[in-house]
């Protein structure tokens, strides 16, 4: 059904090849609505059992397994670089974006009362791990406010104004968590990069997106998940990293690859499962083999459009106001809904609004906060329809409303 409410037109669901809806490829619970791959993603049926044979071959052989793992990391290393279409020479796999960061955060230097410029923006545990290094660093963070509608060079010149010759690194995401807007990481990485200050890009939401995601950066470090839009087992990241640091990124944990050349140390890790490692290429080529990456991003882009609009104007039948948001660099398949006034005022809130919203509806969505205000942040993927934003629109705008007035 399409909303009499909604102002664009729902692109046509994508089917299996044997006719069966794309969620069929999925195991997610049919008795919730899923609309937050954004946060934790959801891997296809194909590549969970991929790993779940990978770990029974583990089982079965621990002995044979364990030591020829860190040359079976470097083959996935390999496929996943081209994935990137960058070379595997330039790719670790770690596993998630925090520790990719986290890995940054560790191995620069430590060099006495410098600073850090985050943005406000950023993902609060990454910006609490820098916030962690200015302390041992005994420096501190600079925060750049960006407003959300910022133009690109609004956004460049606010998070540029902070540099000086006491910068001593640059956090900065590529697509952000509360906000689901670009920032303009190129220009920045290019004017840090001509003062010679290293830039770590959080790139969590990007990988999959875009095609060639780090073409033309000259950002030092890039880290970005493979278990959210490219839908690979949950534990796989990657650090893809440029320029004269490289040499000095260790993983998290110190092991037999200490003396090996970046990035092959990163295909050891002592005893751990790294399963989802192997099996991400899975996720990979089952996309591009069912759909193709192209098509699958056109169609999350336009279902993005109309789950945007649907939801927005079921709130303006309500309030009369309008709903949409204007973040200044939108993103295909992550966007934001305006709350009505007084609900998920601050973060916390927020989440509290998520939980309260799948315990009451089994909707499982994201909630943020910016600037004070509360925003629904809708995602799409391949597996979801416009009945997953219809039902939305009509079952759970009211509630918000109601919510929202019962708070005021
Ligand atoms: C911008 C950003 N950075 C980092 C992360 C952390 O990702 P992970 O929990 O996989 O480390 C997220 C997660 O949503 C994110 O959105």
């Amino acid at each position: 059904m399409t909303s009499p409410l909604a102002t664009r037109l729902a692109p046509a669901a994508l089917l299996l090849p044997d006719g069966r809806p794309a969620r069929a490829a999925w195991t997610l619970s049919e008795s919730a609505v899923h609309i937050n791959h954004g946060s934790f993603g959801a891997v296809p049926l194909v590549a969970q059992e991929h790993q779940n044979a990978l770990r029974a071959e583990m089982d079965s052989m621990p002995v044979g397994w364990f030591p020829a793992l860190p040359s079976r990391i470097a083959d996935a290393r390999t496929s996943i670089a081209a994935f990137f279409e960058v070379d595997a020479s330039t790719l670790a796999i770690v596993p998630n974006a925090s520790a990719g960061a986290s890995v940054v955060f560790s191995s620069l230097p430590v060099t006495r009362g410098l600073e850090i410029v985050v943005t406000d923006h950023g993902y609060g545990a990454v910006t609490m791990g820098a916030e962690r290094l200015a302390r041992r660093w005994d420096g501190t963070v600079l925060t750049a406010h960006i407003p959300l509608d910022a133009t690109a060079a609004e956004a460049h010149d606010a998070v540029v104004a902070l540099f000086s010759d006491r910068t001593a690194l640059v956090v900065v995401d590529q697509i952000t968590s509360p906000t689901a807007r670009f920032l303009p990481v190129d220009t920045i990485s290019d004017e840090a990069k001509r003062r010679g200050i290293p830039v770590l890009v959080d790139a969590a939401h990007v990988p999959a997106l875009y095609p060639a995601p780090t073409a033309g950066l000259s950002c030092d470090f890039w880290v970005g998940n493979l278990h959210k839009f490219a839908c690979a087992p949950r534990g796989t990241a990657v650090l893809i990293a440029q320029g004269d640091l490289v040499g000095e990124l260790y993983p998290l944990v110190d092991s037999w690859g200490a003396r090996d050349p970046f990035p092959a140390r990163f295909d050891s890790q002592g005893t751990l499962d790294l399963t989802s490692y192997l099996a991400a290429p899975t996720s990979l080529t089952f996309i591009e083999e069912t759909w193709g990456w192209d098509t699958a991003r056109r169609y999350l882009s336009e279902l993005a459009d109309y789950a945007e609009h649907t939801i927005a104007a079921a709130f303006t039948a309500f309030t009369g106001e309008s709903h949409l948001v204007d973040v200044g660099m939108p993103v295909n398949a992550l966007r934001l809904v305006r709350l009505p006034d007084g609900i998920a005022g601050d973060q916390e809130s927020a989440n509290a609004l998520r939980d309260r919203m799948l315990d009451a509806f089994g909707v499982e969505g994201a909630f943020t906060s910016f600037d004070g205000v509360g925003y629904f942040r809708l995602s799409t993927h391949v597996y979801n329809t416009a009945a997953d934003y219809d039902h939305f629109a009509e079952f759970c705008v009211p509630a918000l409303v109601e919510w929202a007035s019962a708070s005021s």
